[in-house]
């Protein structure tokens, strides 16, 4: 039984590493990269700021499809993957305000051809974590296909605090972690205050001029 099963996580991630299979997520990946590239573009001019910090993106690797999947109590099955995973493709923009998060957002709520599914707002309402950052579930066209992509869109002090968060807690097994936890916690506090003042004085700048 247990060689059957190392048999099919095998199958998995062979089919998952095909150039084939992750084409498609890649090409999805490159295009609402360039989208939010054009995005930045026409913001920044019409604001006077940079608004997009940095935008990259990534095609899940065969390996964390495959532990996604049995940790989410699913079989370890190539085309159920494929229905299931949400951020196969994977595209982050980081912004310096929290104002133009909600505005990125918009802009490619507004493309043609783009389809939302769902919105995840962890800034409205941060994770239990302390996790905040805005999740756009969507489908573009690929050619003839729709392909799904997650686009998470944070502040610069977010993405600070999920990168580290990231490497130490989130998705580690280290269980002498609840008080670090707390730490977290409190630090994504200080930071949701931090992304608000700065917003403030922003404004505060922008109403003297
Ligand atoms: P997973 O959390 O990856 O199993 O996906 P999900 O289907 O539960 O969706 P969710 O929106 O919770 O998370 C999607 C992605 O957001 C993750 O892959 C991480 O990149 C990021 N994320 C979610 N929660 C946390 C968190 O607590 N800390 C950090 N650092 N990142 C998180
Ligand atoms: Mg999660």
């Amino acid at each position: 039984f247990l060689e059957m099963l190392i048999d099919t996580y095998a199958k998995f991630i062979e089919e998952w590493g095909k150039q084939l299979r992750r084409e498609p997520y890649e090409k999805a990946c490159m295009q609402v990269h360039k989208r939010l590239q054009v995005i930045n573009e026409e913001m920044s001019n019409q604001r006077g700021w940079i608004c997009i910090k940095e935008i990259t993106w990534r095609v899940k690797t065969p390996d964390s499809c495959l532990n996604k999947m049995l940790d989410k109590g699913y079989a370890a099955d190539v085309e159920l993957a494929a229905e299931k995973l949400n951020d196969i493709a994977g595209v982050r923009a980081v912004c310096y305000f929290l104002d133009d998060m909600y505005q990125v957002m918009e802009m490619l709520r507004t493309t043609p051809g783009y389809e939302f599914i769902k919105v995840k707002d962890y800034v409205k309402k941060p994770k239990a974590s302390g996790y905040q950052s805005l999740h756009l579930i969507m489908k573009i066209p690929v050619g003839e296909q729709m392909v799904k992509v997650e686009t998470q869109i944070r502040t610069q002090a977010m993405d600070f605090w999920s990168d580290i968060e990231h490497h130490f807690v989130y998705k580690t097994n280290n269980l002498n972690i609840e008080e670090c936890e707390e730490e977290f916690l409190k630090c994504s506090k200080s930071i949701r205050k931090i992304d608000k003042q700065m917003l403030k004085i922003r404004r505060k700048i922008e109403n003297t001029q």
